[in-house]
């Protein structure tokens, strides 16, 4: 992989309308650990990343930002070069909004279909106050970044020209299956480190640009009893347990309360780049992630 290539998914914002109902499940449900700034917004720690996610205020229920790690500030340079060579505007990312996302340096940027992203290089870390987990949770994190996104798209084509062609993320495998009963569609998958996907683009007409976002937890024993806590809390489930057939995650999806889902799994395949080659899945998963419509209102 070249030093200058994207090297995980560091952080991710979103802005949430019920910042309380996030909070809590944020921390009583997937384990992360909630700390407040003085701005209102809400840090979501899962590792010694002083931010893994960040929520603010706001009424769209929906993706703010997501924030690319890069080695170091040469790194961070050539990405810009690249995305400006290829005719994307880029926007360096000035003191206050760096001391902001706690970087050493940051771009912005979007993608084809307007999402926006930042690349950035030199996060705090927090090592003097270790992560603590309020239900106990031990997250896969490192060098595999926070997890995966899923973002829905209209131009797939488009969009992985830019993510390979242009950021250098590098193509997994695809799924062409119905994602929901009688839904037929071809889901794309991407890695930029030995993570399966850290980004997986969907051809979704949803109105929001997440469709999922994922977090791993290091034993299967954290996914039971997340799915416990989910049960007891009456969290619905938009997939039920299961096994997925491509990158082997074992996990369950509670709906969010902005609505998308939250993915919680455990025991995601690793790639290596040298053996890897590139299949077309025809089924979503091994066994189980059935899908389960919300409740109507007043049911539960
Ligand atoms: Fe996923």
């Amino acid at each position: 992989m070249p030093s200058e290539a994207i090297e995980a998914l560091g952080y991710v914002g979103l802005e949430v309308s019920d910042l309380p109902a996030w909070t809590s499940f944020a921390s009583d449900i997937l384990g992360l650990q909630a700390l407040p700034r003085a701005d209102g917004s809400i840090d979501l720690r899962m590792d010694n990343y002083a931010s893994r996610f960040r929520l603010h205020e706001g009424p769209a229920d929906d993706l703010a930002y997501m924030g690319w790690e890069v080695a170091d500030v040469a790194a961070l340079e050539a990405t810009a070069e690249r995305l400006k060579a290829s005719g994307h505007d880029v926007r360096v990312g000035g003191a206050e909004l760096c001391e902001d996302r706690r970087v050493g340096g940051l771009i912005q940027f979007r993608d084809p279909e307007g999402n926006p992203h930042e690349a950035f290089f030199g996060p705090l870390q927090q090592t003097e106050r270790p992560f603590v987990s309020p239900a106990g949770v031990r997250f896969k994190t490192g060098r595999q970044g926070l997890g995966h996104i899923v973002l829905r798209c209209r131009d797939k084509d488009a969009m992985l020209d830019f993510f390979c062609g242009v950021l250098g993320f590098r193509l997994s495998d695809h799924i062409l299956a119905e994602l929901i009963p009688g839904r037929p569609m071809e889901l794309s998958f991407l890695r930029c480190n030995g993570r399966h996907h850290s980004l997986a683009l969907a051809p979704l007409k949803s109105p929001k640009r997440i469709v999922h976002l994922m977090v791993e937890a290091l034993s299967i024993d954290d996914v039971g009893r997340a799915h416990d806590r989910c049960l007891e809390q009456h969290i619905h489930l938009s997939f039920t347990l299961g096994r997925h057939s491509n990158d082997e995650m074992l996990s369950f999806y509670p709906v969010s309360p902005s609505g998308f889902d939250i993915e919680f799994g455990w025991g995601g395949l690793e790639v290596e780049d040298e053996s890897w080659h590139v299949l077309t899945h025809r089924s979503i998963s091994a066994w189980g992630h059935k899908f389960q419509l919300p409740p109507r209102r007043g049911e539960r």
